[in-house]
This record gives C-alpha cells, structure tokens and sequence, in this order.
C-alpha cells in the first residue's frame, strides 16, 4: 500500500512518514522542492508539486492509495485542501486522512480553523473514506522557546491561566498511521489530546523547575502580543495566532476524560505528557 503524504517535509508529516515505514507502508511525499539528502528516511520517494497546482498534485497521486492532508497555516489553506480532496475524489484514492485542530467547530471566528472546519464538511459529504484528527496546541511548538526560558526566562505563548489541551506531535503521527494503516477508522474523528492541561502560569514554573531559574509567564495582552508578533511573521497571521489565542483564554480548549480514553485506545499507550516533553527537552538543552 502507497501513501501520499502532504507536509512530509514538516513536523507533523515528517512524523507521520516515520510511522508508516514503522507499519510497513510504502511512503510518497509531496514536496515543493527537492528535499535535501537527510531530510527524508531511505525508501521514501518524493513527488515535486505544490498544492496549489492541481496538475502536479494528480500526478503525485497516480499509484497511491490513500492520503494524508495536511495544509500549512497560509492564506490559501482551504483552496490548497480541497484541491487536494477534489483530485484524491476524481483519482479514486481509498482512504483520507486530515489533519484538522481541536475543538475546529468552536472557533469559526479563526481564520485557519474556518477553513479545517469547511475541508471537515466536504470530508464528510463528497463520499471518499476519511478520518479526522484533531490535535490541541503542539506540545513541540515549544522546542522554538528555547531563547525566551534559557535567555531572559519568560515563557511568552499566551495560553491563558486556565489550562489548554496539548497534543504530542508524536501521538498525532501515531493516530495517522494507524488511521491509515488499519480497518476500522473510516468516517471517525479522533481528538489527540493528553490528559493533563497546560496553562502559562503552570508551563512557567515547570521550566523554572527544570532549568533552574525562575521564569515569567508574560501573560496575556493580546493587542500587545499580536503587534510583537507583526514583527516576526505577515500581519495577517499575526492576526490569526492572535483571534485563536484569544479564543482559547475566552471560551477555553479543555480537553475531557472521554477524549483522552478514546485516543488512548486507538494509540494502545497514554498520551504523551507536556511535562515529559519539557522534562526530556531540558535536558538535552542543558547538555
Ligand atoms: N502548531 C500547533 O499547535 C497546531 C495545533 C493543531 C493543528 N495545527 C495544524 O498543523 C498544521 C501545521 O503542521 P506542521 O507544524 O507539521 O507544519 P509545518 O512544519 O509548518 O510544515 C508545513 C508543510 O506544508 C508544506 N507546504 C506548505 N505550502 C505548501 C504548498 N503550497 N504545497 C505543498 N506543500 C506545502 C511545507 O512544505 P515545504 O517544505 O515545501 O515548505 C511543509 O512540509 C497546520 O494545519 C496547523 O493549523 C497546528
């Protein structure tokens, strides 16, 4: 069985890759560019394409299977997508598999989640087998905080004090291939959340704990934190990090026990831990 893997060059994806050669799978990946030597794992062949480009995405489909859709947070993500499903629909693949974000149908006010949500309803309608799966915040997005905790030690995602559900980017690749791998998972949508919740507050002490400093949560003034981050990516993106942020401290992203038990059976384990990752993290940044 061939699997056509979209962001296989990314976090996601390239975990996702990783699983399907666990499970036996032949692997694709679509790629804008040649990717380079050690990016991708021996075996896995590439697809030059842009999802953009319906032409180049059929011929990256010929000989495939099944998919894994995963769209980048861009303007265009709901064209990108449902180019994507529409060719994966007329090229006859078997099995679909999205990548959408917690809690999607609560926050239609989010640029990127509006889109998950409409690529979730023509999943749902336009008849190709599918599976959904919907991640909490990345747990790894915060590999990128190495600066702000070891540097002035502030740990600045305004995540709020009540407590959001994250997801192990590795949990989320496991859910994908064994979604693409095994029977029994057409027309689900599984939440990959663990089970225990993090807050700014909470994240703080726990790399103060570990890196042995005391580290500040820098809280959460969205007008002030969406200018910083004009600085730092286009405005508009600025803009969609700040609406889901703000959607998280107003209406909250807090997982229940019937989620978490849910993915713990299709994984076969407990998810993974924020505290694990932080703990394993500090570790190698100390070393
Ligand atoms: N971060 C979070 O906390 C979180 C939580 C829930 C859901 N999500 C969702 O996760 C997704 C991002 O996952 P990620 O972090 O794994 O992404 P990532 O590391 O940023 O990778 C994005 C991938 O998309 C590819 N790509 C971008 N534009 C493309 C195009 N026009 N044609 C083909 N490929 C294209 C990139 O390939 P190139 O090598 O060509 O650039 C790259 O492989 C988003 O949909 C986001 O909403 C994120």
């Amino acid at each position: 069985m061939k699997i056509l893997v979209t962001g296989g060059t990314g976090n996601v994806g390239g975990a996702v890759v990783g699983e399907l050669l666990k499970r036996g799978a032949e692997v694709r990946v679509l790629a804008r560019k040649q990717p380079e030597a050690d990016k991708l794992p021996a075996g896995v062949e590439v697809a030059i394409g842009d999802l953009l480009d319906p032409v180049s995405v059929e011929q990256a489909m010929q000989g495939v299977d099944k998919l894994f859709l995963l769209n980048a947070v861009v303007t265009d993500e709901l064209t990108q997508a449902l180019i994507a499903y529409g060719v994966a629909k007329r090229v006859g693949l078997k099995h679909v598999t999205y990548l959408s974000v917690f809690k999607v149908d609560q926050f239609r006010d989010v640029p990127h989640f509006a889109s998950k949500l409409a690529v979730e309803n023509a999943l749902r309608e336009f008849g190709v087998p599918y599976t959904i799966l919907r991640p909490g915040y990345y747990i790894q997005n915060d590999v990128n905080l190495k600066g702000a905790l070891t540097g002035p030690g502030v740990y600045p995602m305004p995540i709020g004090t009540a407590g959001i559900a994250a997801a192990d980017v590795r949990d989320i690749a496991e859910a994908a291939a064994i979604s693409l791998t095994e029977d029994g998972h057409d027309g689900q949508t599984y939440d990959v959340v663990a089970s225990t919740m993090i807050s700014g507050p909470g994240n703080a002490a726990l790399w103060g704990k570990l890196l042995g400093k005391e580290i500040k949560y820098t809280g959460h003034n969205f007008d002030q934190w969406e200018q910083g981050m004009r600085a730092r990516m286009p405005s508009w993106s600025a803009f969609d990090l700040r609406m889901m942020f703000q959607g998280y401290f107003d209406r909250g992203f807090v997982s229940t026990e019937t989620e978490v038990a849910r993915l713990t059976k299709l994984l076969g384990h407990a998810p993974r831990s924020y505290e694990d990752f932080a703990t394993e993290t500090a570790k190698l940044w100390k070393a």
